[in-house]
């Protein structure tokens, strides 16, 4: 793949668009953010120093932070506030990788080692609170509005992650509930990117709205299609461990689109409903009966419904530049996934 940073590529952090320069303007608003970044996770502890900044370190693909500044476009692009807000979004992330990475008991996180893995649980979840309250200090600079709608992004968030922890209540179809957990988990903070963009480049209010809306579409399809990945990519290509929501026992769209459906093949239901699959030999038969099955295909479709609801919102936009790069953003996830 062409390098994201230098150069006169048209590719920005994985993502291909048209006009070479609002992708020179992205690449070098990503630069100016990584210092940003690299600064906000400094401490004077050299512990806490070396921990916070080893996720960013590791490497990511900025995608909140690439989708502040492309929803920017839409206004006043390039202030101190876009990158500001680039930067506490990506640190919000952050803060929730490493958390998320303790309660999944992961050991890989961007290729590198977790954090929890690399030293313990107890740095790891202090580290994931520095940083949350690096970003804090970041967004109380934007202003009470920015405070505020962090905060109930944040609370969006957690309650997801929760939710995942805990079966679905009596009578909640798993299949909505599901949907329901990924908007908190991740649509939350993409549709926030999309909002801060905006806002922070003093676009119109229904600019904003609309690209809170594009962010919300287009931060399902992103999970959506991890969770596609995670079943279909191997280890080496995706930097973290593969199969990791069979081993865990999480059910994603295409094991519930299967569990739901009687005429689904039965020995992948046994397998899913047997709990985690935390042995090589039936993780590999499952994982394999997974990638062929029905389900699959019917988690595709959703994706696909994602992804235009997502472009429903980009038709509102006025036409130009900066809707052809947020439709370039959509064309790379209705693919990166196949
Ligand atoms: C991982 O996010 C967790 C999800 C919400 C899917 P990313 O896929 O954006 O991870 P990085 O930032 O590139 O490591
Ligand atoms: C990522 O969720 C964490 C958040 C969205 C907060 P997952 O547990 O589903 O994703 P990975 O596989 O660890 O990146
Ligand atoms: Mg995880
Ligand atoms: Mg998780």
């Amino acid at each position: 793949m062409p390098s994201a940073v230098g150069g006169s590529s048209r590719i920005v952090a994985g993502v291909e668009f048209g006009d070479e320069r609002i992708a020179q303007s992205l690449r070098s608003g990503l630069e100016r953010v990584e210092t940003m970044l690299m600064q906000a996770c400094s401490s004077d502890d050299l512990t806490l120093d070396q921990a916070a900044k080893h996720l960013a370190q590791a490497g990511g693909k900025r995608f909140r932070p690439l989708l502040v500044l492309l929803a920017s476009q839409l206004g006043r692009p390039g202030s101190v506030d876009v990158d500001k807000a680039a930067v506490v979004v990506e640190l919000t992330h952050l803060a929730t990788l490493y958390h998320d990475d303790v309660m999944d008991e992961a050991e890989i996180r961007r290729g590198a080692m977790s954090a929890n893995a690399r030293w313990d649980n107890s740095i790891a979840i202090l580290a994931g609170d520095y940083l949350f309250a690096a970003a804090s200090i970041l967004v109380a600079e934007l202003g009470p509005e920015a405070v505020r709608i962090q905060a109930e992004t944040f609370q969006r968030l957690v309650t997801g992650q929760i939710q995942e922890t805990v079966a679905a209540p009596e009578g909640v179809d798993p299949i909505d509930r599901y949907l329901q957990v990924l908007a908190g988990k991740t649509g939350s903070l993409i549709a926030t990117s999309g909002r801060f963009g905006a806002m922070f480049a003093g676009a119109s209010p229904d600019i904003v709205t609309a690209m809170t809306e594009f962010g919300e579409a287009i931060g399902m399809a992103f999970q959506l299609s991890d969770d596609l990945i995670d079943i279909t990519s191997e280890e080496e290509d995706l930097g973290k461990a593969t199969g990791t929501d069979l081993r865990e026992g999480v059910h994603t769209l295409p094991m519930l689109f299967t569990l739901a459906d009687p005429s689904s093949d039965e020995r992948l239901r046994a397998l899913l409903q047997s709990g985690p699959l935390t042995e090589d030999a039936p993780h590999r038969e499952a994982l394999e009966l997974l990638r062929n099955s029905h389900g699959m295909s019917q988690a595709r479709e959703v994706l696909g419904q994602y992804v235009e609801r997502a472009r429903a919102q980009l038709a509102l936009l006025p036409e130009g530049v900066p809707r052809e790069s947020l439709e370039a953003l959509v064309d790379f996830m209705q693919t990166r996934s196949n």
